[in-house]
């Protein structure tokens, strides 16, 4: 349809050429150019704002409907018969063909876990990785999330159709705290023999995220659990500095904030000193001398329970934070979804 107005009439021309390239044809619709014309419509006098408003409207409704037209389209072709990529009478030359093995390379995200995981076991910690799919319990239950609880709203993730036993759907981690009640458990008679349960897990996580440079809806996490007679806050903190140090090759100073989580109490947010500018300020900490970098507590007594170990008799600490982060911050990437985007100039990178 064609627009009066002649500003109206651009705008309209090019969302309709971009979205004749948009891979994700919905995205039209959050386009900033069509959302200005609304905001357009707020400071408008009252007698323009009428007419003008319609036609606001009409574009968006025109972009709506070419959306699910789009989808319609798709919805209505046939499935990919994925055994049969090609007939087998077409010569080898012309049949599809992956790319040359020896040219490949690690991921970033693999480069860095070997690094970290590296540094922990020479403090003394196995590693365990966690799941890509779980169920509710590991997800909240034993984590004491009670059913209903509004802390459950913070870890908005996937969840499948298939069910679990009790009914509930299988759920797309959010977190590795899900393999906390496992390792306890796994490690539990350590405890007995008079050692310490030290534990990393990295691990794939998913939320419903809206995406941007910062945030991605798949990432990684590495979680850490340790418990022993006799461990406090202090523990907690100089094992995550001692890494911290470690990793950066550098002395830290550390910030630690209160904060809620289920799973511990007391919780802390902990941040470290910028390792790149000293505080002094700089792209990396936003000018802030800081860095906020994970979340971490003191295991809560239900958590311990729930895994059958004497909260009375036994304490310990957890963490868990990202790790795309680290890789971002210490080779300047400016956006989180590269990694999981297959852009292979972006990957080599790192070979
Ligand atoms: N699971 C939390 C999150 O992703 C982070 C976290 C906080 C993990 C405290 C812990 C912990 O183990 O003790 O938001």
């Amino acid at each position: 349809m064609a627009y009066q107005n002649p500003h109206l009439a651009e705008t309209a021309d090019l969302l309709k050429k971009r979205f004749a390239e948009l891979d994700n044809k919905a995205d039209i619709l959050k386009a900033v150019e069509l959302k200005a014309l609304f905001d357009e419509l707020k400071t408008m006098p009252q007698e323009e704002k009428a007419g003008y408003g319609q036609a606001v409207n009409q574009l968006r409704q025109e972009l709506v409907q070419m959306v699910s037209a789009h989808q319609n389209k798709t919805d209505a072709l046939p499935p990919i018969d994925i055994s049969a990529p090609f007939a087998l009478n077409t010569p080898l030359e012309k049949r599809p063909h992956s790319l040359p093995t020896e040219q490949g390379s690690q991921h970033p995200l693999m480069t860095e876990l070997q690094t970290v995981l590296d540094i922990f076991y020479r403090m003394g910690f196995n590693a365990v990785e966690s799941r890509e799919l779980d169920d509710d319990y590991h997800m909240f239950s034993s984590l004491n999330f009670p059913e209903g609880h509004p802390a459950r709203d913070d870890y908005d993730t996937f969840v499948t159709s298939q069910t679990d036993s009790n009914g509930k759907p299988l759920i797309a981690p959010a977190h590795t705290s899900t393999m906390q009640n496992r390792v306890l458990k796994k490690y539990r008679s350590n405890l007995e023999k008079n050692q310490a349960i030290a534990v990393v897990i990295p691990g794939r996580c998913f939320r419903n995220e809206d995406l941007d440079v910062q945030h991605e809806h798949t990432f990684y996490q590495l979680e850490g659990v340790y418990v022993g007679k006799g461990i406090h806050a202090g523990n907690l903190f100089a094992t995550l500095k001692a890494f911290l140090e470690e990793y950066y090759a550098t002395e830290l100073e550390i910030k630690i904030q209160p904060f809620y989580f289920p799973f511990t109490e007391p919780s802390f947010e902990y941040a470290m000193s910028c390792p790149f500018c000293h505080k002094k300020g700089c792209s990396v900490c936003l000018h802030n001398g800081w860095i906020e970098l994970l979340g971490c507590g003191m295991i809560h007594p239900n958590v311990l329970r729930e895994a059958g170990i004497d909260p009375d008799v036994y304490s310990g600490f957890a963490w868990g934070g990202g790790i795309d982060r680290l890789i971002m911050m210490k080779h300047g990437v400016e956006d989180i979804r590269y990694f999981e985007s297959a852009k292979l100039d972006f990957l080599r990178q790192f070979s």
